[in-house]
């Protein structure tokens, strides 16, 4: 076969999702041709779907030292930057291809997110319009501008732009759901009992590679040490003898914080990237990808100690969350938890699109599922834009 066929068969495999069969291909047209740069760049395109992002970085970057001025090797480098979380060198990528190819609306979506992730929402306003300018039918343009525009102060803005999304004929369900959930955050209509599943696994998806190095450098995150601090002064030895469960366990860092009182400490997520951040930590025997209403009733009687360290200010609705985590513990087992706090309703989607929970709402609830308080503290959970994020963190026990 000659080279030009084995590229031909391994792209039909590639488009086709056989991403063995295409890699296999790529790497035999490789062996013969190793500076092929459009086999390199494809193959660095399979190491990207299948997650591993260095790999697909190597190959990638030796496609464009081979062809610096092909915008398509620049794009998708830019692209799988921005993917791994190296998003200064992404949109430095990313204007390079816009340079040569202005007109790429992947590219332009691609930079105005990167630019977003690096707190420039302001600068990502004019891509994310020329982006949706150029392909008015992608649901994920006008929601990527929405966000931006969210972010950059300018909710009417945003609003327009995600009912925009809602207008689409073909607009996927999932996307739908997303748009309507942030009109809500901007006050436009109910806010839904909980953040779409959707919504939070692709969100925590990007965040993934930088999540660690935001949360605890810039937004001075303390959640999981202050939910362990209150532990231990309701009472818990930290003397590793429980089954621990870790909900929505992001990176680990919560899973460090709980270690000391776990014989076995589980994790779940919704997140496929932040559970791979989370297996590298090495201290969970454990680790599941499920929304964490659905795991626990799947699981009852089993845990010591459920833990869930900014994470139900996902849900508005606590009551299934918490009914569930009463289920999964054995008798007389221990729960702790952080909220982001809010008066007035039960529950408020605030505009950072996390819910608020009025305190005295959730005590009620509490009482009302036979948790027993044992310690609560009022703490700032970190800061945005700036500004203190004012909670609570509860230790109980089931009855
Ligand atoms: C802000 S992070 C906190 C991670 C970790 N607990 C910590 O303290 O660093 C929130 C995590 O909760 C997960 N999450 C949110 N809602 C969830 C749900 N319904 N089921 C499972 N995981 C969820 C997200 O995917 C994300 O990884």
């Amino acid at each position: 076969m000659t080279p030009e066929a084995l590229l031909r068969e391994a792209v039909a495999r590639h488009q086709a999702g056989d991403l063995e069969g295409a890699a296999a291909r790529y790497e035999r047209l490789l062996a013969v041709r190793p500076d092929d740069a459009n086999a390199l760049n494809l193959l660095g395109l399979v190491f990207r779907q299948r997650g591993d992002l260095p790999r697909a970085l190597g190959l990638i970057r030796r496609a464009v030292a081979l062809q610096p001025a092909a915008p398509v090797f620049l794009a998708t480098l830019g692209g799988t930057l921005a993917e791994a979380g190296q998003l200064a060198a992404a949109v430095e990528a990313l204007r390079a291809a816009l340079a040569i190819r202005p007109n790429d609306p992947t590219s332009l979506r691609n930079l105005g997110q990167a630019l977003c992730g690096l707190g420039r929402s302001g600068e990502a306003l004019a891509p994310l319009r020329r982006a949706v300018a150029l392909a008015p039918a992608a649901g994920e343009a006008h929601l990527a501008l929405a966000h931006a525009c969210r972010e950059a102060g300018k909710t009417a803005a945003a609003a327009a732009a995600a009912r925009a999304a809602l207008l689409l004929p073909n607009l996927a369900p999932q996307l739908a759901e997303q748009a309507r959930f942030l009109l809500a955050a901007l006050g436009e209509g109910a806010a839904p009992d909980r953040a779409p599943a959707t919504y939070v696994r692709d969100l925590f998806d990007q965040y993934a590679p930088r999540f660690e190095r935001d949360l605890e450098d810039k937004l001075a995150y303390r959640t999981p040490a202050a939910l362990a601090d209150l532990l231990a002064e309701a009472g818990l030895a930290a003397d590793g003898s429980r089954q621990v469960l870790d909900l929505g366990c992001g990176t680990g860092l919560s899973g460090r914080a709980l270690a000391p009182f776990a014989h076995r400490l589980e994790g779940v997520d919704l997140s496929p990237r932040m559970l791979a951040e989370a297996a590298r930590q090495g201290c969970y025997a454990a680790l599941h990808e499920a929304d964490l209403l659905a795991f626990l009733p799947r699981h009852p009687g089993q845990f010591d100690l459920i833990a869930a360290a900014d994470v139900l200010n996902y849900l508005g609705e606590l009551r299934p969350a918490l009914a569930g985590m009463a289920t999964a513990l054995r008798p007389g087992g221990y729960l702790a938890f952080s909220v982001e706090s809010g008066a007035g309703d039960t529950y408020a989607l605030g505009p950072g699109l996390r819910y608020r929970h009025d305190l005295p709402a959730l005590r009620a609830l509490l009482a009302a599922l036979d948790l027993r308080i044992l310690a609560e503290r009022s703490l700032v959970l970190r800061q945005e834009l700036g500004q203190p994020v004012a909670g609570a963190a509860f230790v109980l026990r089931v009855a």
